[in-house]
């Protein structure tokens, strides 16, 4: 098994050991892909949303927020193109009566081809040590030569498969290149058919005036419908933003990799609204200051890409993804998108109302266009997640498992321990707990040895302990330690809240974003 697929494992039993992420549901073995924040989760997810969230709303004094319902009148997500489009392939596999997402299955076999390529050039780069050139080893190796071939022709036949919607080709690709079901290992394979990827529930009480309504795919829908509330009540004047955070439901077909695909997850998305003509423009402004909040957080630049889109949606004329480097590879963990006016128009079109901006600079009315930026929170709680985790070895043989999250993102900014029960130090460490805690999210302990607590806070990523020893009670000073370098300093007590303020407050990070 790959190096980077132990450290997920890791990562994913650290993330139920300590108490940040439950299978939701697991005394009744668990309900598929969907999880439940911890105590320690959910408060690293709250600081991961108080980060968007000031970022948007106090930074820019033209970006306001709102909170709208998951259900929404059925007919929103007609015209948003849901109802009609929002489609996963899906196949059977007779045998193991386990349900694939036909695309995936695809793109599975063309990263197999891949590997076999990457396979072969390491070999000769071993082979050939120094003198290895890879260009031209790709370019001249006949097993290389014949697997890219295969590669590129796999390629163009689902994309072109894909764009025309051909569920007939999809199925005769699986045909064709002999993909078998990584569970019962057959070929025993139905039609690819059509799988709308929204949940549908009933809303009324009598069965005359029951309706079907959707728990909503995304959080944008409900900014859309309150263009015009926002804007008349609020007195926007374009540019503007309207941003939202909340739950998502996606009856997602293959649901893999823990918290990053889910039936039920978080985003926080935020629709700005332009004059037409003004929108790209706006995308490059976007594209860069997102990109700028994720890496003002210090999980490493290099860990960021953006994949422009090559194929776009029908209604949008730009649209990146940010990704992240997840130990599974470079995965999308943000999107930003050019729409046009595609939503606000259609929502004119379905409602019969007139949703226009009079511009009074221009005088003259407009359907706004939009740049959209949308981020899963908890693909952003995994990102910092996999990036913050060490498995530490230490001098002398130790090791330690250490979480180095960003601190202002951190559950619990410090730790108050007691050297021993007795001798007044559990007071004097309450008297210290109850000076901080109006400003920090403290935890006190006095179980253990102070060693075995220290190592507990690393573990869910505090940045400092406090300890209170037997000077503390003489001269008022108490120890603190550092959870990276896990050096201790001799501080006085008067001096905690400017230290830890320093190191841990959001506004430091945010004020990187100016
Ligand atoms: N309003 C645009 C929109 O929803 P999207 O690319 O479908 O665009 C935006 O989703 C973001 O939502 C993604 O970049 C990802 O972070 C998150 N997301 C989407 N589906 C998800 C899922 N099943 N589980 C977790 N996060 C998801």
């Amino acid at each position: 098994m790959a190096k980077q697929e132990d450290v997920f494992k890791k990562i994913v039993s650290h993330a139920k050991e300590y108490g940040f992420v439950f299978p939701s549901s697991e005394i009744y073995d668990g309900l598929g892909a969907v999880y439940d924040y911890a105590q320690n989760g959910v408060e690293l997810k709250n600081n991961i949303k108080r980060y968007w969230w000031e970022a948007m709303t106090l930074l820019h004094e033209n970006i306001v927020g709102i909170d709208s319902a998951i259900f929404m009148h059925p007919t929103i997500w007609k015209a948003s193109g849901h109802v009609d489009a929002f489609n996963d392939p899906l196949i059977d596999n007779r045998d193991s009566k386990k349900r694939y997402r036909a695309d995936v299955l695809i793109e599975d076999e063309i990263a197999k081809i891949e590997e076999k390529m990457n396979k072969e050039c390491e070999k000769a780069a071993k082979r050939f040590g120094d003198k290895f050139d890879e260009a031209m080893f790709r370019q001249t190796n006949p097993r290389v030569l014949e697997n890219q071939k295969k590669r590129d022709e796999l390629h163009a036949r689902y994309e072109k498969a894909m764009n025309d919607n051909d569920l007939a080709e999809l199925k005769q690709i699986i045909v064709d290149y002999e993909i078998v079901d990584p569970v019962s290992g057959t070929k025993n394979w139905t039609d690819v058919r059509q799988f709308n990827l929204m949940f549908k529930t009933q809303m009324g009480s009598s069965a005359d005036s029951t309706m079907d309504v959707y728990l909503r795919p995304e959080t944008a829908q409900g900014i859309f419908v309150n263009f015009l509330n926002v804007q008349k009540t609020g007195r926007m004047r374009i540019p503007f933003g309207i941003a939202q955070i909340g739950k998502a439901f996606r009856n997602e077909i293959v649901a893999r990799q823990f918290i990053f695909r889910m039936r039920e997850f978080e985003q926080m998305e935020m629709q700005f609204f332009v004059r037409p003509g003004e929108e790209l423009k706006w995308f490059e402004f976007w594209r860069e200051t997102r990109l700028r909040w994720h890496k003002a957080l210090g999980l490493g630049d290099e860990k960021y890409r953006f994949h422009d889109h090559e194929k776009l949606a029908h209604y949008a004329n730009a649209a990146t993804d940010i990704e992240f480097k997840m130990p599974f590879g470079f995965k999308e963990v943000e999107g930003i998108h050019s729409r046009t006016d595609f939503d606000l128009s259609q929502h004119a079109k379905y409602s019969g109302k007139k949703i226009q901006y009079f511009d009074a600079e221009l005088n003259e009315s407009y359907t706004p266009y939009v740049i959209e930026t949308s981020i899963g929170v908890d693909r952003m709680f995994l990102s910092v997640m996999c990036s913050s985790y060490e498995d530490q070895q230490l001098e002398g043989g130790d090791t330690r498992v250490v979480l180095h999250l960003p601190k202002a993102l951190a559950p619990i900014k410090c730790a108050i321990l007691p050297l021993v029960r007795k001798d007044g130090m559990p007071e004097k460490a309450h008297e210290i707990m109850n000076m901080l805690k109006f400003d920090f999210a403290c935890y006190y302990e006095d179980k253990d040895t102070v060693g075995k607590r220290y190592r507990r806070q690393d573990a869910i990523g505090t940045p400092y302990c406090i300890t209170v020893d037997g000077q503390t009670l003489e001269d008022n000073t108490v120890t603190l330690r550092d959870r990276d370098t896990m050096q201790q300093q001799r501080v006085a007590i008067a001096d905690l809240p400017a230290i830890i303020s320093q190191e841990c407050s959001l506004n430091n990070v945010l004020r990187k974003l100016m």
